[in-house]
């Protein structure tokens, strides 16, 4: 059933996340990030994003807005949380962030087998803009990446 989104807290996310960040990701992707590797990028000033509750983390996302433009860069729900609209919460935040920071575009990469992240991101109107071949190196072999893109409005202030 889906979560009210006013029923999910969202913490931005700041360094002391690293570890937790790391343990999330490292059960959903094949190959894992380490928390170094989180740090580092959450050093960067143009990096930033949110995590879904304090206690017991269930998601989060990372996005990068720079250039006028904005990129996810990772996005995870944890597994027995899925289909109860965090990710799209998740989503919806990030482009009203980067609509805020005047970005006028939103770029993400998404394997080609991950139909479940797919249809969320159409569900928010992003669209294929190309592909990258043989991009995500799996077990199972090579797979390509969907770039998708969706346009932003300038926000009105
Ligand atoms: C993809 C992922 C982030 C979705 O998270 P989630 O919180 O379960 O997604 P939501 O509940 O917000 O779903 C929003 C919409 O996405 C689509 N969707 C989500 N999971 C789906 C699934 N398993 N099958 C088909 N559609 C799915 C649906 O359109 C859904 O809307 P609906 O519930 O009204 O039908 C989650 O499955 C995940 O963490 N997967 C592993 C990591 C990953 O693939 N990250 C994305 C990398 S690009």
């Amino acid at each position: 059933m889906t979560t009210p989104s006013t029923e999910l807290e969202l913490v931005p996310v700041g360094l002391s996340h690293a570890e937790v960040l790391a343990a999330l990701y490292s059960e959903s992707f094949e190959t894992p990030w380490s928390a170094q590797a989180f740090s580092d990028l959450l050093s960067q000033r143009t990096v930033g994003g949110w995590i879904v509750g304090r206690s017991e983390p269930t998601g989060f996302i990372l996005i990068q807005t720079s250039g006028g433009e904005s990129e996810i860069l990772t996005l995870v729900v944890a597994q027995p949380h899925r289909r109860g609209g965090i990710a799209r919460h998740l989503v919806t935040q990030a482009i009203a962030k980067a609509k805020a920071d005047g970005a006028l575009a939103f770029h993400l990469e998404v394997a080609e087998d991950n139909a479940a992240a797919i249809a969320l991101y159409e569900g928010l109107e992003f669209a294929p803009t190309g592909r990258r071949p043989g991009y995500y190196a799996k077990t199972e072999g090579a797979v390509d990446a969907i770039l998708m893109t969706k346009p932003l409005a300038p926000a009105i202030t």
